[in-house]
């Protein structure tokens, strides 16, 4: 794989040795929920996210959803000692019709945009974390261009959050954002499909 971050990849078969981690598909992600947790309040305490405020405990009942779900696509990383470094999940397609999340993020495309990405072949990027200790070594790349492959895909991010660089040179587009009911501005970056 290159290292543009536009190349195909295959989740379900994923496995990424470097020095210094291991990415994996989990068979059962939920087994992972304690881990994610902990690896949560580490990446996104601080500004602009401030997981700290609320802690990782009110993250629980939506992360053990999320790793519940049947269609969730999860890549873990781990260090050489076994601790995990960095997770990324999302899942295909989009509810039809639109639940008021995503009806909130199609108002905020145009509706070209709203058909290509809230749609059944598209990918949902939900999370994407790697530990600060090893930060600005290239995981967080590799995880998203694995998990996302070659199709077209979205997902929300803070306008400050440190991913917006990592999109930007990835082949992402800022197409839209809106404030949420916490009042936290978020974007909508998309990625058109890639061979
Ligand atoms: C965003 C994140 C996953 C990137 O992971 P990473 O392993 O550090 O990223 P990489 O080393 O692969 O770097 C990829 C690019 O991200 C950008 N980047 C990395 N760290 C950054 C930082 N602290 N601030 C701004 N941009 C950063 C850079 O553009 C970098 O490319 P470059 O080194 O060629 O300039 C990681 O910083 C993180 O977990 N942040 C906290 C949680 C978060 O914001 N997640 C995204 C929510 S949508």
């Amino acid at each position: 794989m290159g290292d543009d971050g536009s190349d195909a990849g295959d989740p379900a078969g994923a496995r990424d040795t470097r020095p210094g981690w291991t990415v994996t598909a989990p068979s059962s992600p939920g087994e992972h929920v304690e881990d994610v947790l902990r690896l949560y309040l580490a990446a996104f305490s601080g500004p602009p996210w401030h997981a700290e405020v609320d802690g990782a405990e009110a993250r629980r009942p939506t992360l053990t959803a999320h790793l519940g779900r049947r269609d969730v696509e999860v890549l873990v990383a781990h260090d050489d000692d076994g601790r995990l470094v960095g997770v990324t999940y999302g899942w295909p397609g989009a509810p039809a019709p639109p639940d008021g999340f995503h009806r909130e993020v199609a108002d905020a495309l145009d509706p070209e945009d709203a058909r290509r990405y809230l749609s059944a072949d598209a990918f949902e990027l939900v999370e994407l974390m790697v530990d600060p200790a090893v930060q600005g070594q290239g995981l967080g790349r590799a995880l998203l261009r694995t998990v996302v492959g070659g199709r077209p895909a979205w997902l929300l991010t803070h306008p400050e959050g440190a991913g917006v660089r990592l999109y930007a040179a990835t082949g992402w587009r800022d197409a839209g954002g809106f404030t949420d009911a916490t009042g936290t501005p978020l974007r909508v970056h998309v990625r058109p499909a890639a061979g």
